[in-house]
């Protein structure tokens, strides 16, 4: 067992933390506040080859692999929840769908372009009334000539609206549910495709976040991926991955406010000492290490599981459960640790602990990741 990191992958988490520090960090407060999202940055990592992390160098790729990746989402997070998320969408929810069911055609035509960067990805599942219970999504698609018809919407679309690539799921056999459903590649400039209302959010707010509508959106047969009533199991085994994407995010985040928490208590005094040696704090931020530390050990675990081509979906949604949680506490601490200062946007740690409660919702809620566990577990 070795639990080294390749020079691969030093090297590729020093570039990110560069990128991160230098290009990323001084305009993320300031984009939380006016929730923008700056496709520039998008366009930077792009050079940076960040955008196709794990596809081989033929789809326009670098051809490393899904730790890479994780490293990538963790190191962008510390500094940017948003941004993290970004990739993290872009690369693992509408990336790894066409890269595992695409045919060679889709695969040159979207998911390159999509690695280089020149068009941004998005996935969409999720309906108004159809979140945690996936099978029970609504929108239709009906077949006409060479053509599928896409009617209906979906929601809390991460990317919605800068995305140019969207995996959608459709209903082609109403009666059948999960087995009547299909997964299309929708072009952002398909007839009877719109970008509905942007959701105002607690946090990860320089991400935008969107509905998409389908009115009568002509998609044509080609654009299917995989197979006509594949597309539940093509979703949920995308999420298997998408998962960890979110835990590295999560794992970012703690360690951004764990960062910024040492740093202070360093050099708040307090009763004639730094508070980081007054036992009560000091002790905390133990406890915050520690917690981070065994959510990055599990988070790239599963990274390296799907890398090897080993079984990783249980992994993957253990290492959110976790890394979310530890997020979520971890943030808390640290503006706890901050005291008066940390409730102002004078620091980064209240950003940081809005932005963590996303970790224990999206891509399925830690309730989710329970079920998801157990079933494994029990089957
Ligand atoms: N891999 C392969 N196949 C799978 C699978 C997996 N991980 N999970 C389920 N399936 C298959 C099952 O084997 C089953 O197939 P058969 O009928 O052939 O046996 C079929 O799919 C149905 O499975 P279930 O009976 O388990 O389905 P269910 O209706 O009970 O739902 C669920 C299971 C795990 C609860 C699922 O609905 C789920 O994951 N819900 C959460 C959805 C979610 O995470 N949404 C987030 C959307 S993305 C997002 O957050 C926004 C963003 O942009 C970041």
């Amino acid at each position: 067992m070795n639990f080294k990191l390749s020079e691969e992958h030093e090297m590729i988490r020093k570039m990110v933390r560069d990128f991160a520090r230098n290009e990323v960090a001084p305009t993320a407060a300031e984009r939380d506040e006016e929730e923008r999202f700056d496709r520039g940055i998008f366009e930077k990592m792009a050079e940076l080859g960040l955008t196709g992390i794990p596809w081989p160098e033929q789809y326009g790729g670098i051809g490393s692999d899904y730790l890479a990746y994780c490293i990538a989402v963790e190191e962008l997070s510390r500094v940017c929840a948003s941004t993290g998320v970004t990739l993290s969408a872009h690369t693992s929810l509408a990336g790894w769908p066409i890269f595992k069911f695409g045919n060679e055609e889709q695969k040159q035509k979207y998911l390159k372009p999509m690695a280089q960067g020149k068009k941004m990805g998005a996935y969409g599942l999720t309906e108004p009334g159809s979140g945690s219970d996936a099978g029970g999504m609504r929108t239709i698609a009906r077949l006409d000539g060479d053509d599928y018809i896409l009617n209906g919407s979906k929601i809390f679309i991460t990317n919605g609206g800068e995305a140019d690539i969207y995996v959608v799921f459709a209903l082609t056999d109403p009666e059948n549910k999960h087995k009547g459903t299909t997964a299309f590649i929708v072009e952002s400039d398909f007839p009877g495709f719109s970008v509905g209302k942007k959701e105002k959010k607690m946090g990860i707010r320089s991400s935008p976040t969107t509905e998409i509508i389908f009115e009568d959106c002509r998609v044509p047969k080609e654009n299917i991926l995989g197979e006509v009533g594949e597309g539940f199991k093509i979703a949920m085994m995308t999420l298997d991955g998408g998962r960890n994407g979110i835990a590295a995010q999560a794992v970012g985040i703690a360690q951004g406010a764990l960062d910024a928490a040492v740093d202070y208590a360093k050099e708040r005094v307090q009763f004639g000492k730094p508070i980081a040696q007054q036992q009560g704090v000091g002790f905390k931020l133990a406890d915050m290490a520690t917690q981070v530390e065994a959510s990055r050990l599990l988070t790239y675990q599963a990274a390296w599981l799907e890398s090897e081509g080993l079984p990783y979906g249980k992994e993957s949604a253990m290492s959110k459960l976790l890394a979310g949680d530890t997020a979520m506490k971890v943030t808390t601490e640290a503006v706890q640790v901050f005291g008066g200062y940390g409730y102002t946007k004078e620091y980064p740690v209240e950003r940081f602990m809005r932005d963590a409660k996303i970790t224990q919702i999206y891509e399925g809620t830690q309730e989710i990741q329970r079920l998801v566990i157990s079933r494994m577990l029990t089957k």
